[in-house]
């Protein structure tokens, strides 16, 4: 039987971090055993807040080679820019001229920015229909995502149902989110949920010692050595839980049950488990970061795999909706 497609995205808007890889790229890796997966870079997302051609280029770079230092198999999944497929800017509008603005003004991205009086440009108001063009243009079945995306998958899922039943045909598959509860939003530094926008990341690829440095800088309460401690409410300890083994988790908790664990041994613990977790793709990254022309190689095939199914998605909706075929 043929395998059902996996789809996800990251957006080039900063360098990849603890909550990318937990939340999305490890859930979205495991299923190259079970799915066809299709995995991109969504640069055109990212340009609703990245104006810099340098950075955009960099972090392009960066979210490749995640996905390629973690284990992505280019044999199995088709990784590829977003843009080098731009027929998902034709569906997008398609897909635009068939939702209320109402529906985009409930999207907890864009109510987020309004409250934050910050300023809107058109491409963030608008950025749930061009992520339905991208899972749609896929006939993607399951996307794995961190909760924050939840929204945007279902969006996507409403806007397939709308044209199906519009159109009175099989337009579009229905796509679910796939979410893993216990990583559904890992905290930040700060006890927020860890992201770019918030600058409380744990980058991915940091030297050992700058890591350490940052980990030693997550929030906790102020409770003297002494005291015993709670796990349960403990940032470092729900990082600590994505990273070390199932006794050492047991045996760190009881540690903070019984007091006399300060919290800077509790970072440590946290640093040593991290950084013997990241040391292989550290040095995958390394490698792949010298042979640039690999990872292009990577991108290209991805693109042309993603391409041909997209251009074919298209001549469908075309052909359903009055605009086609194409000549
Ligand atoms: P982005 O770039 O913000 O994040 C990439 C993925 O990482 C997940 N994530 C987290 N998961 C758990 N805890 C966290 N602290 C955390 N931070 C980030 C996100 O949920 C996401 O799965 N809109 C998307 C990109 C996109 C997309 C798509 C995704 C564009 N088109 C189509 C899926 C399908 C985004 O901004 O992800």
């Amino acid at each position: 039987m043929a395998r059902k497609r996996a789809l996800t995205g990251i957006q080039p808007s900063g360098v990849p971090h603890i909550g990318n890889l937990k939340g999305m790229i490890e859930p979205a890796l495991q299923l190259q055993e079970t799915h066809e997966p299709f995995y991109f870079i969504a640069s055109y997302h990212a340009l609703t807040s990245t104006k810099d051609a340098t950075l955009l280029r960099d972090y392009q770079r960066e979210a490749a080679l995640s996905f390629l230092a973690f284990g992505l198999d280019p044999d199995v999944t088709s990784l590829f820019l977003q843009q080098d497929v731009p027929e998902v800017c034709e569906l997008s509008w398609i897909l635009g001229c068939h939702v209320n603005t109402g529906v985009l003004e409930r999207a907890h991205a864009y109510k987020a920015a309004r409250d934050a009086g910050r300023e809107i440009n058109a491409g963030t108001f608008n950025y749930p229909i061009l992520m339905a063009a991208d899972i749609l243009i896929y006939d993607s079945h399951a996307v794995p995502v961190g909760k924050d995306q939840k929204q945007h998958v279902e969006m996507a899922r409403d806007m397939a149902a709308g044209m199906n039943h519009r159109y009175g045909a099989e337009i579009f598959v229905l796509p679910e989110p796939l979410i893993k509860a216990e990583v559904a939003t890992v905290p930040g530094l700060d006890g927020r949920k860890m992201s770019k926008s918030y600058g409380n990341t744990l980058p991915l690829f940091l030297p050992p010692k700058k890591l350490r440095k940052l980990v030693m800088k997550i929030v906790t309460d102020s409770k003297g050595v002494d005291e015993a401690k709670d796990p349960g409410s403990c940032n470092v300890f729900a990082l600590y839980e994505l990273f070390a083994t199932a006794d050492e988790q047991a045996d760190l908790a009881d540690r903070y049950r019984a007091g006399g664990l300060g919290y800077g041994h509790a970072k440590q613990a946290l640093f040593e488990a991290m950084d013997r977790f990241l040391a292989e793709p550290r040095e995958r990254y390394a490698e792949l970061s010298a042979d640039p022309e690999q990872v292009d190689r990577v991108l290209a095939q991805g693109a042309e795999k993603a391409r041909g199914i997209a251009q074919h998605t298209m001549s469908r909706v075309r052909g359903a909706i009055g605009l086609g075929p194409a000549r």
